[in-house]
């Protein structure tokens, strides 16, 4: 008996695709390792081995057209969003920032993190429902964002339109490339923010990581340039901070929720067993990776899978469809908190390796002690809703949850 497999698509831009990629991603594994879009001409990998083996091939898998397959790195990165620069300038500008990003530093914020946490969750708690991705997923890295790095807090002045501009920036529309107005918009309104910011720390530096940041040198030279403007290293540093500090937490934070929703036999086992809060956390990056894929581009000819790609190809790292590699994982579409150790690509891996995995890693596991005791036995109250954002994204924009309220008689003995 043959089985005829039917030829699908891999079109990270249309609606069809967002709505459920994984059936998708298996297609392409089996059938099509090293898939050509003849549509956006690009060449996309996606089995586990493949997709690592180029991540840590940084000289012939080169960043400098951006990891993003829109028109973010043309309109929104700019210079010095370090995902988007190769060698030397990457290392250069890495060893500024990753001092602040190390455990040891991050795991010096938890209190910080906690009391986020906790502001977040005291809103909701008495309330039986929750709409877990807009009061919890999207605002703690936000606030935690501004806590680390040293920005004014939600009260301070302008803090109302930087929440507001986090979401435009993303704003897309299937099947096209481009940025939206509202995303241009608020592009150029949060690089004049930053600018702005930059320019007072220069003036007033602070013990915080934007001063260090304003007044950093690489080889005798200053990082920031004398007058800031949108085109300066430091802007597009400040930009993938705050993008990737917030966006892709705010995707695993509503993603382990619902994961831990739709699957209570792994919700009772984190009950059971709160040592297991991180493996959670791990697995919830290589199921539902917020991070789904990445740009590069060939600096030569590379043949794989009987498929070439020339010199200058642009390749994506199917981030999230190597992360369900039944090659790699055994049963890789289940949601399983008892996997043990194991390496996934969810932070990518190398030289363009996360810089705040240590931080998200945090938030997600204090997340979870403070929201899941309150939460108990919850359910889903309706159909979540994805994010519409670029098609790298995997993020939640609403997660409805229904939960029991603690009664007044509940704490009384019968
Ligand atoms: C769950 C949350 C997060 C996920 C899933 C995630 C995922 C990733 C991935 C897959 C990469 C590799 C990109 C590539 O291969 O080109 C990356 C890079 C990066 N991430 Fe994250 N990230 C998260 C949170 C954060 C946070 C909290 C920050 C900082 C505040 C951050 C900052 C960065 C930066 C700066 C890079 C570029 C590193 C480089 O090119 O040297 N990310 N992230």
């Amino acid at each position: 008996m043959t089985t005829a497999t039917t030829a699908m698509e891999y079109d990270p831009f249309s609606a069809g695709f967002q709505a459920d990629p994984y059936p998708v991603y298996r297609w392409m594994r089996d059938e099509a390792p090293v898939f050509h879009s003849e549509k956006w001409g690009w060449w996309a990998l996606s089995r586990f081995d493949d997709v690592r083996a180029a991540a840590t091939d940084p000289e012939t898998f080169l960043s400098y057209e951006g990891i993003d397959i829109d028109d973010t790195a043309k309109d929104q990165s700019g210079p010095g969003f370090l995902p988007d620069i190769d060698n030397p300038r990457h290392d250069q500008i890495r060893k500024v920032v990753q001092p602040h990003f190390l455990p040891r530093r991050i795991a010096a914020k938890e209190d910080a993190i906690r009391e986020v946490v906790r502001g977040l969750v005291a809103v909701w708690q008495g309330r039986g429902e929750v709409d877990l991705a807009q009061e919890l997923a999207w605002p703690m890295p936000n606030e935690v964002f501004f806590t680390v790095l040293g920005l004014p807090s939600a009260q301070e002045e302008g803090r109302a339109q930087l929440d507001r501009w986090v979401h435009e920036l993303k704003d897309r529309r299937p099947d096209d490339p481009s940025l939206t107005p509202v995303a241009k918009a608020a592009t150029a309104g949060i690089q004049k923010y930053f600018i702005e910011l930059l320019e007072d720390r220069r003036r007033h530096p602070r013990e915080d990581v934007v001063s260090q940041l304003v007044q950093a040198e690489i080889d005798g030279m200053p990082f920031a340039d004398e007058y800031l403007e949108p085109a300066s290293e430091i802007l597009g540093l400040m930009m993938v901070l705050f993008l990737g500090g917030v966006e892709s937490t705010a995707g695993l934070t509503g993603s382990l929720f619902k994961l831990l929703a739709e699957n209570p036999d792994q919700r009772a086992l984190l009950r059971g067993d709160p040592s297991l809060l991180p493996a959670a956390v791990e697995e919830t990056i290589r199921h539902s990776s917020p991070l789904q894929l990445v740009g590069r581009t060939t600096s030569r000819e590379v043949t794989l899978h009987g498929v070439t790609i020339p010199a200058g190809g642009r390749v994506v790292l199917v981030y999230g469809a190597a992360n369900r590699d039944e090659r790699q994982f055994a049963d890789p579409d289940r949601f399983d908190v008892t996997r043990g150790r194991f390496r996934h690509l969810g932070f990518g891996e190398g030289r363009h390796g996360c810089l705040g995995a240590p931080l998200a890693r945090l938030e997600a596991k204090v997340a979870l002690e403070e929201a899941l005791p309150v939460l108990g036995d919850y359910t889903l109250a309706g159909p979540p809703v994805r994010y519409a954002t670029t098609p790298n994204m995997y993020v939640w924009s609403h997660l409805s949850l229904s939960f029991q309220v603690p009664t007044a008689n509940d704490g009384e003995a019968s």
